[in-house]
């Protein structure tokens, strides 16, 4: 029965793509409604990884780009030599020559930011103004050097702890609470013209939703020029729910920012299920393997990962006027983060043979659904 139903999806989306061979596709699927974004590692946009690039062209029609962006790869050493634009460049002509809306991720983090970024060539911890010079020497010459290419960035990454306070990371303890305004107005000065977005995950949650809109609200407050929130959906098949989602949307949205969906992928792992935080080094922490999954996803867990993509999907069709962006943490399974040694994990729309799972075709029906069951 759910195969008929994805076949009569099918056909639908074929009448309406006009080609009686034409496949269906993320991004023409939904084309009216939001972006649809991959992020892409150096295999990727150098064009080696043939599994992958082919499904990149055709179905996505934005990347962000796993690392090459993340301050220890494009300036990994002090001084003026001390930038490698390399990799990044040839992240933002793959995305040009591929027509794709270009996101730049990310510019201030506490994390995959080298230690000499805080101190001095003693060794010794900078003052706030000596860091402060040294995070708007840093967003000029990025943002400045692909100005009117990358379209938005993401100017600062995970800057909220699960309450909803201010993360004590070496930015906040230097320089204070207004490291957050100066890294937007540094972006904003740079390139007047890009779209300048918070990023952050379990946004979900509530208290760090709320922290979220408090911290948005000061921003907004005070001038400073926030076009979108990025929450990044590192899920689990069952959290957060679908009531917290929708939630987070909508009172984001009343901000008049844009909401992006921005890391999204579906952790299949049974071991992995429990912790609700996507924080890397508490996913790292996790103790003990399971391999489980090794030899492949269990029929089981296939379908219940297609309902919550289709489930997630609908809602995002529903809002899709708040939504200007959906992107994967990922192309296909083998490419995720998520994969450990000893956790063998399937989170993403395709498969380790670069093949649509059930869960495609289930985030394909979304797009055409005109009511939804389970959504009143
Ligand atoms: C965070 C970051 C991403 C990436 C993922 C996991 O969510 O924002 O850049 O590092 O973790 O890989």
């Amino acid at each position: 029965m759910k195969a008929h139903l994805f076949t009569v999806a099918a056909i639908g989306l074929l009448m309406t793509a006009g080609g009686a061979n034409a496949q269906p596709t993320l991004k023409a699927a939904f084309k009216d409604q939001f972006l649809i974004g991959a992020a892409v590692n150096q295999r990727q946009f150098t064009e080696e990884d043939k599994r992958g690039v082919p499904i990149i062209k055709a179905q996505f029609n934005s990347i962000t780009p796993e690392n090459v962006l993340k301050w220890e790869l494009v300036h990994p050493r002090p001084g003026t030599n001390g930038y490698d634009f390399g990799p990044a460049d040839r992240y933002v002509e793959f995305g040009e020559k591929n027509g794709m809306t270009i996101i730049g991720h990310t510019l201030v983090w506490h994390s995959q930011t080298p230690r000499w970024v805080y101190q001095d060539a003693e060794g010794k911890d900078l003052d706030r103004e000596a860091l402060l010079a040294r995070m708007r020497d840093h967003i000029h010459t990025v943002v400045g050097r692909y100005k009117g290419r990358i379209k938005g960035w993401d100017v600062v990454n995970e800057a909220l702890n699960d309450n909803g306070t201010l993360r004590q990371s070496r930015w906040f303890k230097i320089i204070g609470e207004d490291y957050i305004a100066r890294a937007f107005e540094f972006a904003h000065e740079a390139d007047p013209n890009a779209e300048l977005y918070y990023n952050d995950y379990s946004l979900e949650n509530e208290a760090k939703r709320n922290g979220c809109i408090e911290l948005v609200k000061k921003l907004q407050a005070r001038g400073v020029k926030i076009h979108g929130i990025g929450t990044q959906h590192h899920n689990k098949l069952a959290s957060p729910s679908l009531a917290q989602i929708e939630k987070t949307i909508v009172e984001f949205s009343k901000l008049g920012v844009k909401v992006m969906i921005t890391e999204l992928d579906v952790d299949t792992v049974a071991a992995t299920q429990r912790n609700t935080s996507a924080d890397v080094a508490d996913v790292a922490r996790q103790t003990g393997g399971d391999n489980t999954q090794a030899a492949g996803l269990p029929e089981d867990i296939q379908q219940k990962q297609a309902q919550r993509y289709g489930e997630m999907f609908a809602l995002f069709h529903k809002h899709a006027d708040k939504i200007d962006r959906v992107t994967f943490w990922g192309v296909t399974d083998g490419d995720s983060w998520l994969n450990r040694p000893d956790r063998v994990n399937h989170p993403l729309l395709f498969d380790r043979n670069g093949k649509p799972k059930p869960a495609f075709d289930a985030v394909i029906k979304a797009a055409n659904s005109q009511t939804n069951p389970i959504l009143p």
